[in-house]
């Protein structure tokens, strides 16, 4: 039982106050991309507040960052609390960080209060899970669970050209050894992650926490159109191969196959960029991301079949090529159901409104799921704003999600 929530609460408050001073872009909300100064600084600070609650304290070779209070018997399982601490360009206060700074507060309540585990506590600030900087994703869950290969590390490339692997040495980290960290999932009895819920669903419902139950699968595309570069005003319009015309036509047809789907399915084109990006020349290339998730699997390939099946007839309609690049492909996922009632009945027993919910958003749960039993509870967004500076989470309602995991952790170790 945890008597001093407002502690806590103020707590958590102050910690992720002071992480936000560690962003690219002051005034403009969170930047702190994977194996950067920000990420490092980060890193850091988590470190100390670990040392601070008695953990020990490493870090993998992905460059996520743990804490672990060990349990009293030898070689038993551990329970993971994660999030990530990466954010997405100019991105708000919450998203991830919130996390990991929840789970810190649980292992700082059991170290407190004297409790012997049965399973240790491992809580982790996971790298890179959100791909902006490779447009790839989960790369902490994923190469701990031995799904990253070297060949991954110079294939996926930053704006600058870095590869992930010039970025994990420059880092301090050793690339070479990425297939080295793969993790036994003996060692793992759950993984849970702590997460705002980024969406209206429970602030409109009037709930505390949402009991995540399906998390969507999704695919990243990175897709090149190839024309010809030719002056904009002396090239007759039949005469041209205009990597811009092809692109548009097919961007402008991705939102309605993703409604056609009727499942709530959704497809986006975030990224754009036309080279040589001039006013008078026409686009030699132009590259632009797809992101198409959905609860079905099958309405995701048929939305990605109908985009390269159309991309395929314009091309040849306008004389342009083309590639499709693969960033990313998970599929959906079901989190485990025995978690999930824990975690109701805990939220009944202390008073807390709670709902089932299904996650829009794609977090390390969805990678975990695959290979471990996997809880993921959501805490209300203010206007379901997120990905944005605006992004706001009550801090007095990560302090009942707080109050949640702690006795959920203890009924773990009573099992
Ligand atoms: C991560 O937040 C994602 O869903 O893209
Ligand atoms: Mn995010
Ligand atoms: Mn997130």
């Amino acid at each position: 039982m945890i008597n001093d929530l407002n502690e806590i609460k103020l707590k958590v408050q102050e910690y992720l106050e002071q992480l936000s001073y560690f962003t690219a872009t002051p005034e403009h909300g969170i930047t702190r991309l994977p194996f950067s100064k920000e990420a490092r600084q980060t890193v850091d600070y988590l470190k100390n507040i670990m040392k601070e609650i008695g953990l020990d304290v490493s870090e993998d070779n992905a460059g996520s960052v743990i804490g672990k209070f060990n349990s009293e018997e030898d070689n038993t399982p551990s329970i993971i609390i994660g999030s990530h601490y990466d954010s997405v360009k100019c991105g708000g206060n919450f998203d991830g960080i919130a996390g990991i700074i929840c789970g810190l507060e649980v292992a700082r309540k059991l170290k407190e209060k004297n409790i012997k585990l049965k399973y240790s506590l491992e809580v982790m600030g996971i790298n890179d899970e959100e791909g902006v900087r490779f447009g790839t994703g989960f790369f902490g869950t994923k190469a701990m669970m031995g799904m990253i290969t070297l060949d991954d590390l110079s294939k996926y490339k930053d704006e600058n050209n870095i590869s992930i692997y010039q970025a994990m040495k420059e880092y301090g980290l050793q690339p070479k050894k990425i297939v080295d960290m793969s993790r036994n999932t003996n060692t793992i009895k759950s993984f849970i992650e702590i997460h705002i819920e980024q969406g209206p669903i429970l602030e409109n419902n009037k709930k505390d926490i949402g009991v995540v139950e399906y998390i969507v699968g999704m695919q990243r595309y990175i897709i090149s159109i190839f024309g010809r570069a030719d002056h904009a005003g002396s090239t007759p319009m039949e005469m041209r191969s205009d990597a811009m015309e092809t692109a548009s036509k097919v961007i402008g047809n991705i939102g309605e196959w993703a409604r056609s789907e009727n499942n709530g399915t959704v497809a986006t084109v975030g990224y754009i960029k036309s080279f040589p990006n001039a006013i008078n020349i026409i686009p030699e290339k132009v590259e632009f991301s797809v992101d198409i998730r959905s609860k079905d699997s099958k309405s995701i390939k048929r939305v990605f079949d109908k985009i390269s099946e159309n991309i395929k007839m314009l091309c040849s309609e306008y004389g342009t090529k083309y590639a499709i690049e693969s960033k990313l492909s998970e599929l959906p996922a079901k989190l485990n159901d025995k978690l999930m009632e824990q975690i109701s009945t805990i939220c009944h027993e202390k008073g807390y409104k709670n709902q089932k919910i299904d996650s829009g958003a794609g977090h390390d749960s969805l990678v975990m799921s695959k290979h471990v039993n996997t809880a993921m509870v959501f805490v209300p967004s203010k206007g379901g704003r997120s990905h944005c500076m605006e992004e706001w989470t009550d801090y007095e309602d990560l302090a009942k999600v707080i109050d949640v995991i702690y006795k959920l952790v203890l009924d773990l170790n009573h099992q």
